[in-house]
């Protein structure tokens, strides 16, 4: 399997996604400042694949410390949780990471244990983070897998695959889950601008697993919804507010619009760890502006006047009237998510307890 993120020694290993697919190359990272740039500047990027980034990058800092007092340990563990929170803001798996890692540090600190201990714990509490992601992949692959039908066209939107999370990928584990399924499928990857995540990663990644793909550029998708079969679209999710409205990367609003118009079911798949009960509906939802340059230039050349005014919102929210269901590992969820959303927590809770 793509080797998305890896523990290694006394570093964190990540493939350079602003590279591929020209070049595959790996991150090094041996400090938590280190992990928390290369969220920023998007080496890795993907919301659950961000998540387990801040994890390991706590856990490679804390293991670090010199500290020997567990008061000096503990204001360092909450500086290092605050550099990773200040990475990105929209995908809601980072800020759910980064309260797992408090709530296993705080767990440690009651029971009296030992600066060694605790970063023992916190080493623990990473991987599982990992681990956990990509079982989650994986059963949210075979809950897709049913939704898509024996021979099959699906559209998606950005990557949401092996490369944004621990591993098998959302969107894209629904696409394996029914290859593995033994269904044919062909995959329509929008290009994904401004940075190209369909075109570069998604169509990478899916050629390494032999499954056919056509890249298209964000403006074809209407044109060939309306001339030729899609059968569904399936795209991941940043963060899924309560009332089951979704952010995603942007471009996914027009899709879904699009997808509607032509009776497309429109599917949104997710871990858990992607729907942010507190957030009420996406008006809630902070939107990540970026650089103005992802824009204007491309591969360092200018693509627009100097003096052009420029907007580059990252993420846009798909309202909940236009998904079909959310495919998660617990099965797959469907209006009106207000309810069944909270059953999907719910049965969680009972499957852990
Ligand atoms: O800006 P990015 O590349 O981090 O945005 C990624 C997306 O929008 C993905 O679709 C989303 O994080 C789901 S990844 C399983």
């Amino acid at each position: 399997m793509l080797p998305t993120i890896a523990r290694e020694n006394d570093t964190v290993v990540m493939i350079d996604q602003r590279k591929l697919p020209a070049e595959e190359v790996y991150v090094r990272c041996k400090t938590a400042a280190e992990v928390a740039r290369a969220i920023k500047t998007m080496v890795i990027r993907g919301a659950p694949a961000i998540g387990v980034a801040a994890a390991m990058g706590i856990a490679l800092g804390t293991g670090k410390s010199t500290a020997t007092g567990t008061q000096k340990f503990a204001a360092e563990f909450y500086r290092i949780c605050e550099l990773m929170a200040a990475t990105r803001p929209t995908a809601v798996n980072l800020f759910w990471a980064i309260e797992r890692m408090k709530r296993s540090f705080g767990a440690a600190a009651e029971a009296g244990e030992s600066v060694d201990q605790i970063k023992d714990r916190l080493d623990r509490e990473a991987d599982a983070i990992h681990d956990e992601d990509v079982a989650s992949c994986r059963a949210i692959g075979a809950f897709g897998a049913a939704v898509v039908p024996a021979q099959a066209t699906i559209l998606t939107h950005c990557n949401a695959g092996a490369l944004a999370t621990a591993g098998y990928g959302t969107a894209l584990g629904v696409i394996r889950g029914a290859v593995e399924a033994g269904k044919r499928v062909t995959v329509l990857a929008d290009e994904t601008r401004p940075f190209l995540q369909g075109a570069r990663l998604t169509a990478w990644e899916l050629l390494r697993d032999g499954i056919e793909t056509t890249v298209i550029t964000d403006n074809m998708a209407g044109a060939i919804m309306r001339t030729s079969r899609i059968d569904l679209v399936v795209v991941g999710a940043d963060r899924i507010a309560a009332n089951g409205d979704t952010a995603n990367k942007i471009g996914t609003y027009t899709v879904a619009v699009l997808a509607r118009e032509h009776g497309i079911p429109f599917y949104v798949a997710a871990p858990l760890s992607t729907i942010d009960l507190a957030t009420p509906d996406g008006t809630h939802i902070p939107i990540e502006e970026r650089n103005a340059r992802e824009v204007t230039h491309l591969r360092g050349n200018r693509l627009t006047p100097a003096g052009a005014l420029i907007r580059n919102p990252a993420f846009d929210v798909t309202p909940h009237h236009l998904i079909a269901g959310i495919i998660t590992e617990r099965g797959i969820f469907r209006a009106p998510y207000t309810e069944s959303l909270k059953r999907a927590f719910e049965s969680a809770a009972a499957v852990g307890s």
